[in-house]
């Protein structure tokens, strides 16, 4: 554990009201499309998932995938590695990748490509932060919580090293602390 709390970028309350929006505008989206399946991307995305599917007033399942595409510390390891598909069967339904952050990109590009080789009637996806400065890759994000500056972010089921992941806000790790 860090001995300092990390500086909030993004408060609990201030997370609140934006899953609030997010929910409201998909579920606006999807409300003539039957039924949702939310797709977390494990760790990262368990807490935003968990609010997000509670707020959405439209007829959704939820289904996890993980994957690996960093060490043990914030340096991108290169390729994105499957560790563990959905479960469920997803052909023709709607899929909503659910992700905690968009950083270089490569991971929902993965991510896409591996949703769409299950065949679903569409797949769109949704993170609660994006690094915009950071993007290397191309990728269609439909729905953004909050475009947040070039810092590792912790908090809110994000993690340093698997530190300070139920921190309930968004907190900045600066280089200092990170050893
Ligand atoms: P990308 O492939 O570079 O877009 O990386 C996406 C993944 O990197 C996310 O799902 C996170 O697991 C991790 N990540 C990137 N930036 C941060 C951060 O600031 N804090 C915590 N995890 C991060």
């Amino acid at each position: 554990m860090t001995s300092t709390k990390p500086d909030v970028m993004i408060s609990e309350a201030q997370i609140a009201q934006r899953v609030d929006e997010l929910a409201a505008e998909i579920s606006h989206d999807y409300a003539d499309k039957g039924s949702l399946v939310l797709v977390g991307v494990l760790k990262g995305s368990f807490i935003f998932l968990a609010d997000l599917s509670r707020r959405l007033t439209i007829p959704r399942t939820i289904e996890f995938i993980a994957v690996s595409s960093y060490g043990s510390g914030s340096r991108h390891s290169g390729a994105v590695r499957l560790v563990m598909d959905v479960r469920g069967n997803i052909e023709g339904r709607h899929v909503l990748i659910v992700e905690d952050i968009v950083d270089t990109g490569h991971t929902l590009k993965y991510l896409v490509g591996m949703m769409k080789s299950h065949r679903p009637a569409s797949v769109r996806s949704c993170a609660l932060l994006h690094k915009a400065d950071r993007a290397e890759v191309e990728v269609d994000l439909d729905y953004i919580g909050f475009s947040i500056p070039d810092e590792w972010v912790v908090g809110y089921g994000l993690d340093y090293a698997e530190r300070d992941r139920t921190l309930p806000y968004i907190g900045i790790v600066h280089p200092d602390d990170r050893k």
